[in-house]
């Protein structure tokens, strides 16, 4: 993970550079720094936040017209000042890295026989000696960083600045994401374009291999053979707007916020075409039309959305449908049959399991590759046969929200595709599914208008220390959805299981203390539902209840009931998964904890 920026310019380029980490932190946040060259090369670097290296920089009154920055998630060597990045060698050439190094290990070996002297833990210190003992006998900045790439295994994006020379500085990327922004007279690089729109919106996504000399008035790119490439620049679409808080206290209010925005707008081009193979690319309809099943690999919340779309294959395409963690997958002898669809959810798009597990996929021969991402240009989508990009909008809360319901609009959209290429969706059945989905962002803002209410039972978790979530059918995965969204942002311990599976384990578990969270709306699992609930009564726990107008339950002793919105049918997952969002959100906020950057996490996945 990680995030990085690097910048030249004739103005001052430290504000660039903090402000596109603090866009970036969402990539990780547990220690931050700069580099900048002006007559000398000055480091600054903070554990914590970025907002805490910033406020060091500007004590130290660090500015100049050329610099790279970093903001971490720890992988190799603890959260400590001396691990954080820039990196430095010889006192004159400074490295951020994004990424992991396999082979540091025997890098670092012959790089300290060579006399170097290592003051991190990091695997990415070993770049910057090498780089630097290139420089040495090259003389170039760009032939030492083509140079020791090659001797690279394993994933990185990295920015490097040598004080022999101070017009350029390099960058470049292999399994990890980079990008190019290009400005009058001033370039940058970044992790993602959120950390560029405010400086420019014209960016250039670097490719695996590729390395970037980057100058004043020019960006020169070369490929991994060393040859001089032409990449097409790419005029952003991303609003400033969607990157800021507005009148909101948190990304993850703001985003849950969004959905019946997000919703609409994914759903917009499905009710446009209809259930129709060109919403996922041109050629879709020949690599969909014989499909003979269907495997969707995810990871967190994107593997929760499969779970979900499982039901519908099943039950509205007849295709049979298996979803897998992605890093589970990718390790396995899979059975492949080159006919199945492999479908890969991934909202950023460069999460490495299931990159890893997509390519596993191709390997073993399955070429009828779509991803389901939010994220353009990024690596899952460019490495799959078809695409289907979700609307949610940027997303920045490290919990995912808007993105999760928005996958399941792609999934529906999916099923439906499949359903009628294989004759089994009729127009009138069509037609319905489309007025189900056309009335979805109302659904979607009647569960927001609950949120008083579940800030009443957020009073009531607030000093519990652990909860069950229980759903059957196609509201399992959403009781999975909404105690991963619990246990990530408030840290109360909780865990979801189908509620037939209750009897045979967790039951065990349930007493006064712990609330037992059910999503039981009107389906036609409900009755079934309905007595697991007594097996929880009977022993004295207390249950929670999100339920439709058609459940047909009331507030009772150790019984408290929310209505949802009533929105029968096969869509109804999504409707209920803002109930699950909003009351880990308030809970996690009558807890105090940290709601966009919970601890030890990251948003963005690209380590094993
Ligand atoms: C991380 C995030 C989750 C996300 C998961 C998969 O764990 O914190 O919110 O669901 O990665 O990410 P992806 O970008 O592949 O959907």
């Amino acid at each position: 993970m990680c995030g990085i920026v690097g910048a030249i310019a004739q103005r001052d380029v430290v504000p660039f550079l903090v402000n596109g980490l603090k866009r970036l932190e969402y990539r990780g946040y547990d220690s931050a720094g700069l580099a900048v060259l002006s007559d000398e090369l000055r480091r600054v670097r903070r554990t914590g936040r970025v907002a805490e290296m910033e406020g060091a920089a500007l004590a130290e009154g660090l500015h100049g017209f050329l610099g790279i920055g970093h903001t971490r998630w720890a992988t190799h060597g603890g959260v400590t000042e001396g691990n954080a990045h820039p990196h430095i060698s010889d006192g004159e050439l400074a490295l951020v890295h994004n990424g992991i190094i396999e082979n540091h290990e025997e890098q670092r070996d012959r790089l300290r026989a060579l006399g170097y002297a290592f003051e991190s833990q990091t695997d990415s210190e070993v770049i910057a000696h090498l780089i630097q003992h290139y420089l040495k006998t090259e003389g170039d900045l760009l032939h030492a960083t083509q140079k020791a790439v090659r001797e690279l295994t394993g994933a990185y994006a990295i920015a490097v600045v040598s004080q022999r020379e101070p017009g350029r500085f390099v960058a470049a990327r292999m399994g990890c994401p980079l990008l190019v922004g290009l400005g009058e007279g001033e370039n940058f690089v970044a992790s993602d374009v959120s950390a560029v729109v405010a400086v420019t919106r014209k960016v250039i996504f670097l490719e695996e291999g590729d390395v970037a000399d980057v100058h004043l008035d020019r960006v020169d790119i070369y490929d991994a053979s060393g040859a001089r490439v032409d990449r097409r620049a790419h005029m952003s679409d991303v609003s400033l707007a969607s990157l800021e808080l507005g009148p909101f206290n948190h990304f993850m209010q703001k985003e849950i916020h969004e959905q019946p925005r997000a919703i609409a707008d994914t759903i917009e081009p499905v009710i446009a075409e209809g259930f129709a193979p060109r919403l996922f690319g041109a050629g879709a309809e020949e690599l969909l039309r014989d499909v003979e099943g269907v495997q969707i690999l995810a990871c967190g919340t994107s593997y929760y959305a499969g779970l979900v779309a499982r039901y519908w294959i099943e039950e509205i395409a007849g295709l049979p449908c298996s979803v897998e963690i992605a890093s589970e997958y990718r390790y396995r002898a899979a059975h492949a049959n080159p006919n199945n669809l492999i479908v890969t959810i991934s909202q950023s798009g460069e999460t490495l399991d299931t990159m890893e597990a997509l390519k596993y996929a191709k390997s073993l021969g399955h070429g009828k590759t779509l991803s389901i991402c939010n994220v353009p240009e990024s690596a899952i989508p460019r490495a799959s046969a078809m695409v289907f990009y979700t609307r949610a909008g940027a997303e920045i809360g490290v919990a995912s929200t808007k993105a999760f319901t928005t996958q399941l609009i792609a999934l529906f959209a999916l099923t439906g595709t499949l359903a009628k290429l294989r004759g089994r969706l009729d127009a009138a059945r069509e037609h319905e599914f489309l007025e189900d989905l056309r009335h979805l962002p109302g659904s979607v803002q009647h569960a927001l208008n609950l949120e008083p209410q579940i800030t009443a039972w957020a009073e009531m978790f607030n000093h519990k220390h652990h909860a069950l979530f229980l759903g059957r059918g196609l509201h399992y995965p959403i009781a999975l959805e909404g105690a991963l969204k619990l246990k990530e942002i408030s840290y109360i311990h909780a865990e979801a299981y189908p509620a037939g599976e209750l009897k045979h384990g967790p039951l065990a578990l349930v007493d006064a203390d712990m609330p037992v969270v059910v999503i039981a709306p009107n389906d036609a699992l409900l009755e079934k539902v309905k007595s697991n609930m007594q097996e929880v009564r009977a022993r004295g726990g207390e249950l929670f209840v999100f339920a439709d107008a058609d459940s047909h339950f009331r507030d009772s002793e150790g019984v408290h009931v929310i209505r949802t919105p009533r929105h029968v049918g096969l869509l109804s997952p999504v409707v209920h998964a803002i109930p699950v969002q909003l009351l880990a959100y308030r809970t996690a906020l009558k807890r105090g904890t940290d709601v966009d950057k919970p601890r030890n996490l990251a948003k963005s996945v690209t380590v094993e």
